[in-house]
């Protein structure tokens, strides 16, 4: 009894002097850090933020093209690992015109979803691109417009195929609309329930779907949603933001309102499109 009283109390007391100090706590936020911490790029000593610069054979790539834009650019690690949160948010307004009121709410997702952890010395964020490949059902999914279903291939690098098939929807070979996008989306979609009998879009999965599509077209669109091609085409082939061909960031950010209003204005249009296809298990 008293050796087992004497454990119980051992136990405890490591577990109490294991705890932080009373006052301190985890450095979720850039703001937790200690003042001095410098920002990522010139942690990362990178002497030219915003070049692009095709990532090297050790860069680690994830399977998200906005993501991926902006490392190959510098504004987040150009080595895909340990990128902090606040970093994703800030560079993610900056440079792609996505406010941070949806940035909040995309991290805070995928941190419930289990892709961000504590980086030592750093806080929460990405530890690398890899947790995102690794999120399959979750965060990544089948279908993708750009990558093979992770049954079928990499759900990571880029398979030309698929983007040429993308681009193939162009119907004046210019612009892609959002009737364009929506009938690519629905022929991947189907084109996965026929190749992979692995294929899961249950409503998670569709509403990302879905929710890229939107992005995509929020980030390279026209008033009118439509998407130069050659813009797409350094966007999604070379992961590059198209500013040598007049493109520049959205000002001010579209917020979560538009980009919900754009979801669900892909979400109708995919619902009626998967009616015509014979509807197939989809959950919107
Ligand atoms: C916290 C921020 C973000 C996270 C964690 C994230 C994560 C991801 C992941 C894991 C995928 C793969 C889904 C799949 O399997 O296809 C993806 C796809 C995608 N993301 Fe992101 N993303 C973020 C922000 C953005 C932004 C700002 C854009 C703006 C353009 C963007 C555009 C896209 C697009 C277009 C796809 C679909 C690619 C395809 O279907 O091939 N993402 N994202």
């Amino acid at each position: 009894m008293k050796s087992s009283t004497s454990f119980t109390l051992l136990a405890l007391t490591s577990v109490v002097t294991g705890f932080p100090a009373y006052g301190t706590r985890m450095p979720l936020l850039r703001d937790d850090l200690p003042a001095g911490t410098p920002e990522f790029s010139s942690r990362d000593s990178d002497p030219a933020v915003g070049v692009f610069q095709a990532p090297n054979s050790t860069d680690v790539r994830s399977p998200c093209p906005g993501l991926n834009a902006l490392a190959n650019h510098g504004y987040l690690p150009r080595d895909g690992t340990n990128i902090h949160i606040t970093d994703i948010v800030s560079q993610m307004d900056s440079n792609l015109g996505i406010a941070s009121d949806f940035g909040l709410i995309q991290v805070a997702g995928a941190t419930v979803l289990g892709a961000m952890s504590i980086i030592d010395g750093l806080g929460l964020g990405l530890k690398s691109f890899e947790s995102l490949t690794e999120s399959h059902n979750t965060i990544e999914h089948d279908a993708s417009l750009t990558r093979d279903d992770t049954a079928l291939g990499s759900n990571t690098d880029k398979n030309q195929t698929l983007i040429d098939q993308l681009f193939s929807y162009s119907k004046d070979n210019l612009t892609l609309t959002p009737t364009d996008i929506a009938e690519a989306r629905q022929a991947r979609i189907k084109d996965s329930f026929t190749r992979n009998p692995n294929v899961t879009l249950h409503k998670l999965q569709t509403d990302a779907c879905w929710r890229e599509a939107g992005l995509l077209t929020m980030v390279l669109g026209d008033q009118n949603g439509n998407i130069r091609l050659d813009w797409a085409r350094e966007f999604l082939v070379d992961e590059k933001l198209p500013t040598d061909l007049g493109w520049s960031a959205p000002s001010p950010a579209h917020g979560i309102i538009d980009i919900e209003a754009i979801t669900q204005t892909y979400t109708d249009l995919g619902q009626s499109l998967n009616a015509a296809d014979g509807n197939f298990p989809l959950e919107f």
